[in-house]
């Protein structure tokens, strides 16, 4: 039995009170032919006010994009968890490779981050991937489960039961060179075994979604592997039509 499908859309460092405005009515308008598919947008912190009043009651979820790992106190800049909560984010993704690259964020920092979002209720989504160097060099999986099993060895393997993973090469994000869907297949099929050795039904029902260079055009083909759940969706994910035609693909 096929998992619920996810598409995420991640919308980075963009937007503005106008553009969201426009972008969350046109998705809100368009349900049909995607009934199957959970879908979230995950914005930038100052405008989760704004989305969550547009999404309120609405099929459509909220996400943000990072979280702190503390629960309140002497943290300038940072959010906590508690306070994605009282926008009623449901998704937040942790362990991006943007911050995992630009900001230094560590295996173990993103495991703290992991388990400050369950903690509040919400359901991580904890990005995976390899660079371009680690995978000509064939060490794909051996990063992968490295970051995988930060968490896994800190939160056990019951803490699969309400994440999401995301499998995102860097080299595929932004770049328009996406994962071809036999690949990103291998590499969820992998993951997901690797969790099946510690438990087999926690991993049956694990959603792994891809993420990088997802376009209209390329979806279906990746959607319709057999282990891969979704999409976590990034330059696409800014314009309606091309979101609503990824999220159409994942309608299986
Ligand atoms: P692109 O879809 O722009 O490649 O970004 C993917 C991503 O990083 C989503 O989190």
């Amino acid at each position: 039995m096929r998992r619920q499908p996810l598409v995420a859309g991640n919308w980075k460092m963009n937007g503005s009170l106008s553009a969201n405005q426009a972008l969350v009515a046109a998705l809100l308008a368009s349900r049909q032919g995607m009934e199957q598919v959970e879908i979230a947008v995950c914005v930038p912190y100052p405008y989760l006010d704004q989305v969550s009043r547009l999404v309120q009651g609405s099929w459509l979820a909220l996400g943000a994009q990072d979280v702190s790992a503390h629960a309140a106190g002497a943290y300038t800049g940072e959010v906590a968890a508690g306070m994605l909560q009282d926008f009623a984010c449901r998704y937040v993704i942790v362990g991006h490779s943007e911050r995992r690259t630009l900001h230094a964020e560590t295996d173990v920092l993103v495991s703290a981050k992991f388990a400050a979002v369950q903690g509040a209720g919400m359901v991580p989504v904890l990005c995976l991937g390899e660079t371009l160097a680690e995978h000509q060099a064939g060490a794909t999986l051996a990063v992968l489960f490295r970051q995988l099993d930060a968490v896994l060895a800190e939160h056990g393997v019951g803490a699969m039961t309400s994440c999401v993973l995301a499998y995102e090469p860097v080299w595929a994000i932004g770049t328009g060179l996406s994962a071809s869907p036999g690949q990103a297949q291998e590499v969820h099929q992998a993951l997901r075994r690797h969790v099946a050795a510690l438990d087999e039904q926690v991993a049956a029902g694990l959603q792994i979604v891809y993420g990088g260079s997802v376009k209209a055009d390329n979806a279906a083909q990746l959607f319709a592997q057999p282990d891969i759940d979704g999409g976590l969706i990034g330059g696409a994910s800014l314009n309606a039509k091309d979101f609503l035609a990824i999220c159409q693909a994942a309608n299986y």
